[in-house]
């Protein structure tokens, strides 16, 4: 009976840190200043809200966030806490070519990511950031752009642009 609790103890502490290590899983290469990666599995994260931006990029996008982020979202809980990541993805915006007023995704352009850590990047309000073209990180000059845009307008809404779309 004694050794069945203690496997059934193992057992759970086990699935514990599968599910741990699920969330917190990355892959490729890691953005330059922030260490950021891509998340594992980002695809299939909950939505949060789709956002467009006409010229120059033309482009279609949406914010999507794991359990943690989207729980935060649910609580109306400010600042996020760590272990939230956001990310946006994108596409060339293309007419459709079946129905003429609509919009369709075309190429995938970027993927960039905001990972939650209050000590780590405690100079940038906690957040760290990620951009990725086709999976590889961009420069570091691109990387020094991001802070900057978020803390001059968002600063307010932990740095967030993004809203819940009801
Ligand atoms: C000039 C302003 C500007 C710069 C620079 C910028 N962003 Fe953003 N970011 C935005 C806006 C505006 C949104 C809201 C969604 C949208 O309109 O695309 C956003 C949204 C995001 C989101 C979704 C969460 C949120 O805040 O809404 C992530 C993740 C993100 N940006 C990452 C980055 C990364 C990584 C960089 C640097 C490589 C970066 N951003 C640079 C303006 C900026």
């Amino acid at each position: 009976m004694k050794r069945l609790f203690v496997g059934l103890l193992a057992s759970a502490s086990a699935i514990a840190f599968v599910a741990l290590a699920a969330e917190t899983k990355t892959m490729g290469d890691p953005s330059p200043i922030y260490g950021v990666t891509l998340p594992e599995g980002y695809r299939q994260w909950q939505l949060i809200a789709p956002a467009e931006e006409a010229e120059p990029l033309n482009e279609l996008r949406a914010v999507v966030g794991n359990a943690t982020a989207i729980d935060a979202y649910r609580k109306r809980q400010m600042p996020f806490p760590d272990g939230s990541v956001l990310v946006k993805v994108a596409w060339k915006r293309v007419r459709s070519d079946e129905f003429e007023p609509a919009s369709v995704p075309g190429d995938a352009t970027t993927v960039q990511v905001m990972v939650k850590d209050s000590k780590k990047y405690a100079s940038t309000g906690g957040w760290g950031f990620g951009r990725f073209v086709d999976g590889a990180p961009a420069d570091e000059e691109q990387h020094r752009t991001c802070f900057a845009c978020h803390e001059a307008r968002v600063m307010a809404h932990d740095y967030v642009f993004t809203r819940w779309a009801h």
